[in-house]
């Protein structure tokens, strides 16, 4: 099993992610931060903590971390996401606390603790990850690797060249990016491939859980504002696909390859430039998914919701 630690701004895609991470068997779920992102930060750890709640997943420390990006202004989505962040099932009250740690402290522990280097996945805006490093650089030897959830080989969804979790936070991925630890985007290029069919939500409604039915209801509204912001009724389940790349190497086609985030850009800050061509003579930084097997990434999805309660 790989050790896992699961930074997130949840957000419905997030709670997927979640559940993926705590559920598969091929991962060991260590610890949970949260990031200011589609809602507040106040919103986006209440709702991890609900995710966990929901899933019976009691062992596991969740932190907040930072309430902003490293410079900029938070940008939310209550648009895709409702004002709390969940929206659609009604909440119930979390029994998981909070832990006073912080997300830094938290992961640093957690770092320390671990045996074996321990992943990164990140489903938010990266703030988190690049406090870590600019703070505790000598920890980067205990990472095993950054897989993140957010960019894009191709168009954004928040500008015309931007995806909203780059475009947030554009200087912490940068830092990130350039930090040295094996980083992995996984962007919209195939997140847009994980969509929320009516035969997908059939496929994990019939689980029959708790949680199947919980997610069944973020998935309705989730589709629901897809349909009304993007014209997509099938709404792309992009945070679990990062953590799909770790549950299942095979599920999703990486290449080694140059990314660098667009800082300066007056129509295309927080846009992903990605170098396939080599055209800029620049050594590769990254692994970039390039392909899912979607039939596949939906059945680990089904196989960690039928683990949970
Ligand atoms: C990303 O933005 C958020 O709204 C989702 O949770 C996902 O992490 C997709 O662009
Ligand atoms: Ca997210």
């Amino acid at each position: 099993t790989v050790p896992v630690i699961v930074d997130c701004d949840p957000g419905h895609d997030d709670v997927f992610a979640l559940w993926l991470a705590a559920g598969h068997p091929s991962l060991e779920l260590l610890a949970v931060t949260t990031v200011g992102g589609n809602v507040s930060i106040e919103h986006t750890s209440r709702n991890a903590r609900i995710a966990l709640t929901v899933a019976g997943v009691a062992h596991v420390p969740v932190a907040a971390g930072a309430a902003g990006p490293l410079v900029r202004e938070l940008e939310t989505a209550e648009w895709i996401h409702g004002a709390n962040g969940l929206g659609g099932p009604e909440l119930p009250e979390p029994t998981v606390p909070l832990d006073p740690r912080g997300a830094t402290a938290l992961i640093a522990d957690a770092l320390l603790a671990s045996s074996e280097p321990v992943a990164i996945i990140a489903t938010g805006p990266i703030t988190n990850v690049a406090v870590l490093l600019r703070d505790r650089p000598e920890l980067a030897g205990r990472i095993r690797e950054i897989v993140w959830m957010g960019g894009s080989t191709e168009r954004g969804n928040v500008t015309p060249y931007a995806e909203f979790n780059a475009w947030v936070d554009p200087e912490a991925l940068d830092l990130v990016v350039g930090s040295g630890v094996r980083f992995t985007m996984v962007g919209l290029n195939v997140t847009h491939r994980a969509l929320v069919t009516e035969a997908v939500r059939e496929r994990l409604a019939a689980v029959g859980t708790r949680t199947a039915a919980f997610g069944d209801e973020l998935l309705d509204f989730f589709c629901r504002t897809n349909d009304e912001v993007f014209g997509m009724p099938d709404g792309p389940l992009h945070d679990p696909v990062a953590v799909a790349v770790l549950a299942d190497p095979g599920c999703v086609e990486l290449e080694h390859t140059r990314l660098d985030v667009e800082l300066a850009g007056t129509e295309t800050a927080g846009a992903t430039s990605v170098d396939f061509d080599g055209m800029l003579r620049r050594e590769p930084n990254a692994w970039v998914a390039t392909g899912l097997d979607v039939d596949r990434f939906w059945g680990l999805v089904e196989t960690a919701v039928s683990r949970l309660t």
